[in-house]
């Protein structure tokens, strides 16, 4: 997993709960980096869930509300970073239904070793969509809250029902309806 992911992950969580929640959710956390990272750097996905697994239990907050708050957040990092990517677009459904085939194809460019999920395009209309999320990562919510989001950056709205198909997130079927 990217250090980007880690590097905003922390910081968010400083913003939100403070600098202690941060120290206490690393050194409770077996980590190979220390919970040291660059934002250049690949370091394991367990590290990741392992950082989640004690926040959720010392906030009280779900892994996937987490994931989501986490995403909204995460996206306007990516709107920063890469402006030209997002510009692409002017349809939230025509840039969702292209994550696969042209998004994240761009990121693999950029980062060669990126853990990327897969979204297969069921059905697609003008204001809809069905899609099928496979990933060992089970980060559903995380794709839900980028969802919500590149919604809104099209000053639009949607609403967007998850069905598990495998019980433990790692493929799991979005439903989308622009409003
Ligand atoms: C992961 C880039 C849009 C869904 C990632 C990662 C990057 C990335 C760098 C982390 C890879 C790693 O840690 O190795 C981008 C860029 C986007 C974009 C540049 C747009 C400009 C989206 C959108 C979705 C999405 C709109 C919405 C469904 C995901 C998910 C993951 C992910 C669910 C987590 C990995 C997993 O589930 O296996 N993306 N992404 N991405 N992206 Fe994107």
């Amino acid at each position: 997993m990217k250090g980007i992911v880690f590097t905003e992950f922390l910081e968010l969580v400083e913003d939100k709960f403070g600098l202690e929640m941060v120290d206490k959710i690393i050194s409770s956390s077996d980590l190979e980096s220390n919970g040291v990272y660059t934002s250049v750097g690949t370091y394991s996905f367990s590290e990741m869930l392992q950082l989640l697994q004690h926040l959720s239990k010392n906030t009280g907050l779900s892994i996937d509300n987490l994931l989501l708050v986490y995403a909204e957040h995460f996206f306007s990092v990516l709107e920063d970073s890469y402006p030209g990517l997002l510009a692409t677009y002017n349809d939230p459904i025509e840039m969702i239904s292209s994550i696969e085939n042209h998004i994240h194809v761009e990121v693999r460019k950029i980062y060669p070793d990126a853990e990327l999920p897969t979204f297969e395009v069921l059905e697609k209309t003008q204001n809809s969509l069905v899609m099928i999320y496979t990933s060992s990562r089970a980060m559903h919510h995380f794709g839900l809250g980028l969802m919500n989001k590149t919604f809104e950056h099209f000053n639009s709205t949607a609403n967007i029902v998850l069905e598990k198909i495998k019980e433990d997130g790692t493929e799991v079927k979005f439903i989308i309806t622009k409003n």
